[in-house]
């Protein structure tokens, strides 16, 4: 646009009150939207749901025991810790804005998030139950029996309604009103000289090609090593472990850099600690250019202004078993 125009727009979406609208519009990445269209009563069960260790083996061990409210959304372990403290394969990546992927695990081999939710409560090396067993005690709770029975009006608890209550409380898991969002939607103030270079250094060296949208992340399956191979002991292949394709090999799904400055460590192997590690091996691996020392600086002020507003809610009080609970086995049998 030549400066004239430019100028012109500029006074003209100023008088009209939409200048922000306009210039979030025009960014590769988008704010991100409060939750809507939540079912409440559906999300505070779910929330239960999530902070309840009943629903493992061990009764030990939640949803919230890998993914960590109080954490980003994560373990900050390399890998998790899951059943007899068995070590898992690979890092969990954050809960938060979940619901703004295109598929969920880092293969994408769960649709959605009623869909994943199924997976850890019945894995061996996570929660290690079965859903009869979950179901079994749920069903032996009263408070729970007469939750389920007032969210989805059935005479009986089954799995799809404990996936599909988690599944709600997650969708309210996301984080507006970073620094980020804050600029994109006109608060020119907001960052730093230093955090918009970073950004333009984002932008203009080719991270957005897989990092953008709303998730700054979450919307493709691409090729961790694009331009030189990325060296890991981890076994997952990514895509590959889902569809057996070879060209799908280490095509994992573009993590969301959403508070990403709460997430470490990083790489689905959780192999580095640092932002700086991860920037100077996005930048060699994935657009092969070397990023200098101040370069990394700004990209990494840039990315920790992605930390938005954290899930802020009253810890869920759990309702108590019965004599009739099935009692857990922390320790095998
Ligand atoms: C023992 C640790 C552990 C527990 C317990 C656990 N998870 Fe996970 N979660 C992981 C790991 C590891 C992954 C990544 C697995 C993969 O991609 O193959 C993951 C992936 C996910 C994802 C996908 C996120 C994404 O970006 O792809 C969601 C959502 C999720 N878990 C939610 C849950 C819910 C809900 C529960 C409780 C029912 C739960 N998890 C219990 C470790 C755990
Ligand atoms: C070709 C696509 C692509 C490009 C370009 C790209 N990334 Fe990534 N990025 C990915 C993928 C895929 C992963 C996950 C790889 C893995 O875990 O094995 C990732 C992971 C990351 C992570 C770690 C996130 C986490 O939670 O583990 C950071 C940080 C990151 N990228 C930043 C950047 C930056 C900064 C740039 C630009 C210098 C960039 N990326 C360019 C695809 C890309």
């Amino acid at each position: 646009m030549n400066t004239k125009l430019t100028r012109i727009t500029v006074a003209l979406t100023a008088l009209c009150g939409i200048a922000a609208v306009q210039a979030a519009g025009d960014e590769p990445i988008q704010p991100i939207k409060p939750p809507a269209n939540i079912n409440l009563g559906m999300a505070e069960l779910g929330k239960k749901l999530y902070f309840d260790p009943r629903l493992s083996k061990s009764g030990f061990i939640s949803c919230n025991s890998c993914h960590n409210l109080s954490m980003g959304g994560t373990d900050n372990l390399p890998t998790s810790i899951g059943d007899k403290w068995q070590q898992g394969p690979i890092n969990a990546p954050t809960v938060l804005n979940s619901s703004l992927n295109v598929a969920q695990f880092w293969d994408g081999r769960a649709a959605d998030l009623k869909e994943q939710a199924g997976g850890p409560i019945a894995n061996p090396g996570e929660m290690a139950f079965s859903h009869t067993l979950a179901v079994g005690v749920l069903e032996s709770i009263p408070g729970y029996v007469r939750e389920f029975k007032q969210v989805f009006g059935k005479d009986k608890i089954d799995i799809e309604q404990v996936t599909a209550a988690i599944a709600e409380f997650e969708k309210t898991l996301v984080t507006p009103n970073s620094r980020f969002d804050q600029w994109l939607l006109g608060k020119k103030d907001a960052l730093t000289k230093d955090e918009l270079e970073g950004y333009k250094l984002f932008k203009d060296s080719g991270c957005v090609a897989c990092h953008h949208g709303e998730a700054v992340g979450g919307t493709s399956f691409q090729k961790m090593g694009l331009v030189e191979p990325y060296k890991t002991t981890a076994a997952a292949q990514g895509r590959a472990d889902v569809t057996k394709k070879d060209a799908d090999r280490m095509m994992f799904k573009v993590p969301t850099l959403r508070n990403v400055e709460l997430t470490y460590p990083y790489f689905h192997d959780g192999a580095y600690w640092t932002l700086k590690e991860a920037v100077d091996i996005m930048g060699r691996l994935q657009l092969g250019k070397k990023f200098s020392e101040q370069e990394n600086a700004k990209i990494v002020a840039f990315l920790k202004t992605l930390t938005g507003d954290q899930p802020n809610f009253q810890l869920p009080i759990l309702p108590p078993s019965s004599d009739q609970t099935p009692r857990p086995t922390p320790f095998g049998k």
